[in-house]
């Protein structure tokens, strides 16, 4: 039986360590070499992106298995400054929270990670640019449907933004800037049916008393919700322009609620209202006809 043993002063590795347990376990001889290069060399993380969720952005990267996992620190450059800060330092997970340094979503920013074990560090590793309102993602509104005197309510909450779990507030007008003001659009069924163009909501209150919006949720309401019937609703927050700025944003999952079977009264009552919206539209029909009658 015989151990090699080699002594590297410089480094403090044990390679003679590494040479007697290969001889012993049979290790493959590339697996040794890899170990051997871990041990003299630090390779820089792969993959470094910024990505956002809900005004959440946060920089990850990916790194190989090592046997000495390492630390790594995360730099951070925007445009108009033009210079490197340090936003997460020695830190063992493969992401860095940097939403006390985004400022602003439409600026664009660049991020570049470095591995290091004790002294040794790899290169950095860069990102490539990131614009929240770009590339950023919003998750879904949240729901809530119910009917009250034929109306048909639909409360939109607007997503929170949680920060390493804790709430920083609602992604509306955050950055109170053009980017972050964005609508949404009410998709609903009736009995399975599509109903055939979705509502806009505005997210700028206004005046129009059916459609309304504050800093906690935007409310929708449908007037002559029908009895005895099935509405299913969902939302999707939209930019209204989007082809300068494009947040992407998830719908809601479908909600469901099912109309009391009305009174008969109410019942006549909404017939009243649609028998008065056809007279309406006769009128107009046969005020066309007189016009052309007219003219002729
Ligand atoms: C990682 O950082 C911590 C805290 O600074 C330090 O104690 C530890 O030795 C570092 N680990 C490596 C592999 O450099
Ligand atoms: C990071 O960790 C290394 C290795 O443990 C240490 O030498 C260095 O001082 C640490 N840096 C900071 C800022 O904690
Ligand atoms: C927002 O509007 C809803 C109704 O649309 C209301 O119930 C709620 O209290 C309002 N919230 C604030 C903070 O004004
Ligand atoms: C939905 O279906 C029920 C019966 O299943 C019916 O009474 C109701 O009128 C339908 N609603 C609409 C709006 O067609």
């Amino acid at each position: 039986m015989r151990i090699y043993f080699i002594q590297v002063k410089a480094q403090n590795i044990k390679i003679s360590v590494f040479l007697s347990t290969v001889y012993f376990a049979k290790i493959h001889f590339l697996t040794f070499l890899f170990k051997i290069t871990e041990f003299l060399t630090v390779p820089a993380p792969t993959n470094v992106e910024i990505k956002s969720y809900n005004l959440n952005p946060q920089v990850s990267w990916n790194y190989p298995v090592m046997s000495q996992p390492p630390n790594f620190t995360v730099e951070l450059k925007n445009y108009e400054e033009g210079k490197w800060i340090e936003v997460c330092t020695n830190i063992s997970q493969k992401f860095c929270t940097i939403f006390d340094h985004v400022k602003s979503p439409d600026l664009s920013y660049w991020a570049r990670v470095k591995a290091t074990i004790g002294q040794k560090e790899s290169p950095f590793a860069d990102s490539s640019v990131f614009k929240m309102c770009k590339q950023g993602k919003i998750g879904p509104p949240k729901l809530k449907v119910q009917m009250k005197d034929h109306q048909l309510i639909i409360d939109i909450s607007h997503p929170l933004i949680i920060v390493e779990g804790k709430e920083k507030g609602v992604v509306y007008d955050y950055y109170e800037d053009e980017c972050s003001v964005f609508s949404y659009k009410v998709y609903w069924k009736i009995n399975g049916s599509m109903e055939a163009s979705p509502e806009y909501i505005q997210i700028i209150e206004e005046e129009n008393d059916h459609r309304s919006c504050n800093e906690t949720q935007c409310q929708l309401i449908i007037q002559g919700a029908s009895f005895n019937s099935e509405y299913c609703v969902s939302a999707e927050g939209f930019s209204q322009n989007s082809a300068i700025w494009s947040f992407k944003f998830e719908k809601s999952e479908e909600l469901c609620i099912k109309t009391p079977s009305g009174k008969e009264k109410a019942n006549k009552q909404f017939h009243f209202d649609l028998i008065l919206k056809h007279i309406q539209r006769i009128g107009e029909w046969l005020n066309k006809l007189w016009y052309l009658m007219v003219m002729e």
